[in-house]
């Protein structure tokens, strides 16, 4: 067969916040770059990440440093974090978003003209530069526009298949195909840099759109990658729970950071109830001395609705579980009783036209009924923190498809400028890479051949399911057993189906034509969906402990044994359904300097 082909110095897939940083750093390196991105430019589940990018600029609170940035990312992530990345992302996250200011972003003011920042849960002060309840929206922008301006090339509705090493096992391209047309086409790349976002879509109830099949995570596993802590999901505390059609869409935590607050149907503030002893002796006792907070954040202790994600979480999933829950499943988030209309409008015009207009809610009289939702995966492709290079010669990854930065727990508004800081190391790291002159020859068409067949074989079957059906089912079962709360029982299941969902892909049957043909496209993301999931069962079986985002009901406390080390998968043989092998890879040494930071807040 032939390909429509295309040659670079540097490759990125993926279009959101990670994968444009880099383009721009590749492009200031002189380097010839391309972007593909399986959806459209500008839509990214970057977008989702709606409160603001977490920063220590010490626009409002002039006491905030990367030290104590690095010390609440750290403990937000239970210690299990690369301890280097959330160094570097502490101490450089400050400038890049400068960066974006004169880029053009158009961020919300102090008084006096400073970013203005607002608080989120885990962070001791208020640092999220943001502008309204859209900052993932005008990151994207502002990098959209720079990377256009630059003249790069952007493949739009390019779905990435595989990546295609050289005879030496480098990397050296990739083969994907036109959404709207069908073809195939072939990359080559001196480097590639993996900036695909997340894998949520294979939960129920998920923040993540259509895109967020982990395709990234698996393609580095295929390739020789490792992938860590996969086990590690997050369940962002507040996705809307009705209407049905709509569960799972974010709220941000933007609604908190404001002054929202959550209640049971009895109309209780529950989450002091739930206050865990590493917030303790920081967290308000009554709802006196939290809202004082409010008033003056110096003084006093933060209420209990602004811990750490991972801790809200599992207070709404107990509250419902315990039939305290709201009619629809969830419970109740409040911010109308302590802002005026106004206010809320103006900081969070997007969640306001969002109930407005999907639940018929007006959030400056009403509460919103809300609950836990897939948000965001921590678990990663194992990557160094200085450059981004993966196990693979040639191959980078960065943002959400990377593991490491954000340990068992990710804080809110870390995403945001986890993106711009690795994004733009990625693309330095890929450039030092071409530089040191070692890249990769030319591309295995067999690699590319057997890519391209096993994509087409679902049109060629006889008969066979349909890839949504799988889809749906692989979802429920997702939700039901590898969801917030675990047990071993229910993971040796999800195990056990996973075999099951492989046998249903291995006989996957598509009808029409291979133009704009979403079961297609869809029976194309299965597979990588699989490898996913089983990953995630693998490390949560694995785990017998709780940590973070990975809560075992059976192992309820969190275990020192296991906070010295990953969970790395990597396989035996490269493909969807090759065994997957784990081992356990020491977590990095930390400095006495850094470990001092850390001991002052255990
Ligand atoms: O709640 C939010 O606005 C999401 C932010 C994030 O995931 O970082």
């Amino acid at each position: 067969m032939t390909y429509e082909h295309h040659e670079y110095d540097v490759l990125i897939i993926g279009a959101g916040g990670a994968g444009l940083r880099a383009a721009i750093e590749a492009k200031q390196r002189g380097l010839r770059v391309g972007i593909v991105t399986k959806s459209l430019l500008g839509k990214a589940h970057t977008v989702m990440a709606e409160g603001g990018m977490a920063a220590a600029m010490g626009n409002v609170y002039p006491e905030d440093n990367w030290m104590v940035h690095f010390r609440d990312t750290m403990r937000g992530g239970k210690y299990l974090n690369n301890y280097r990345m959330a160094e570097l992302h502490a101490k450089e996250s400050p400038t890049r978003v400068y960066e974006l200011e004169q880029w053009g972003a158009l961020f919300d003011r102090t008084k006096d003209g400073k970013i203005l920042q607002r608080d989120f849960g885990g962070h001791r002060y208020a640092r999220l530069a943001h502008v309204g309840d859209r900052t993932g929206l005008e990151l994207i922008r502002t990098l959209q526009q720079k990377v256009v301006s630059m003249g790069t090339d952007v493949f739009m509705e390019h779905k990435v298949l595989k990546l295609v090493h050289d005879a030496n096992g480098k990397v050296a391209g990739c083969v994907a195909y036109s959404r709207p047309t069908g073809e195939f086409v072939t990359f080559a790349a001196k480097a590639i840099i993996l900036a695909t976002g997340g894998a949520g879509k294979s939960w129920k109830f998920t923040s993540n759109s259509w895109e967020g099949t982990g395709d990234g995570h698996a393609m580095a596993l295929w390739a020789g990658a490792k992938l860590i802590d996969m086990e590690c999901i997050q369940f962002h505390p507040t996705g809307m729970v009705w209407p049905l059609s709509v569960r799972g869409l974010l709220v941000t935590e933007g609604v908190r950071g404001d002054g929202g607050v959550l209640r049971n149907s009895e109309g209780r503030r529950f989450m002091f109830d739930y206050v865990t002893p590493m917030f303790r002796a920081e967290t308000a006792e009554t709802e006196e001395e939290a809202d004082k907070w409010y008033d003056d954040h110096s003084a006093g202790r933060r209420p209990p609705e602004l811990l750490p994600r991972d801790e809200v979480a599992r207070a709404i999933n107990a509250e419902v579980k315990a039939g305290r829950g709201s009619p629809h499943g969830g419970v109740y988030l409040d911010i109308a009783t302590r802002r005026t209309p106004e206010f809320i409008r103006r900081r969070l015009p997007s969640m306001y036209h969002q109930f407005m207009e999907l639940a018929g809610v007006d959030i400056t009289t009403e509460p919103m009924e809300i609950g836990p939702t897939c948000h965001y995966i921590m678990g990663g492709v194992q990557v160094v923190a200085d450059d981004a290079a993966t196990a693979v010669a040639g191959l980078f990854a960065a943002g959400e498809v990377a593991g490491g930065m954000h340990g068992a727990n990710r804080l809110g508004g870390n995403s945001l400028s986890d993106l711009i800081v690795f994004g733009k190391r990625a693309g330095e790291g890929a450039a030092d890479y071409i530089a040191a002159g070692e890249v990769a020859g030319d591309m295995d068409m067999s690699e590319v051949e057997a890519a391209v067949a096993e994509a087409l074989a679902p049109f060629e079957r006889e008969e066979g399911e349909n890839p949504y059906d799988i889809q749906r089912d692989l979802q429920e079962m997702m939700q039901a057993n590898v969801g917030i709360i675990r047990t071993q029982s229910e993971l040796d299941y999800a195990l056990e189906q996973l075999e099951s969902f492989s046998e249903r892909v291995r006989h996957i049957k598509v009808k029409g034509g291979r133009a704009y043909n979403p079961g297609w496209n869809l029976a194309t993301d299965l597979p990588a969906m699989l490898t996913v999931c089983r990953a995630v069962a693998i490390g949560a079986g694995l785990r017998k402990e709780s940590r973070g985002g990975h809560t075992r009901e059976d192992f309820p406390a969190a275990d020192a044994e296991y906070g010295k080390f990953n969970f790395a998968h990597s396989t035996n043989g490269g493909n969807w359904d090759s065994e997957i092998v784990t081992e356990r890879s020491p977590l990095l040494e930390m400095p006495e300097e850094l470990k001092a930071l850390l001991e002052e807040a255990k």
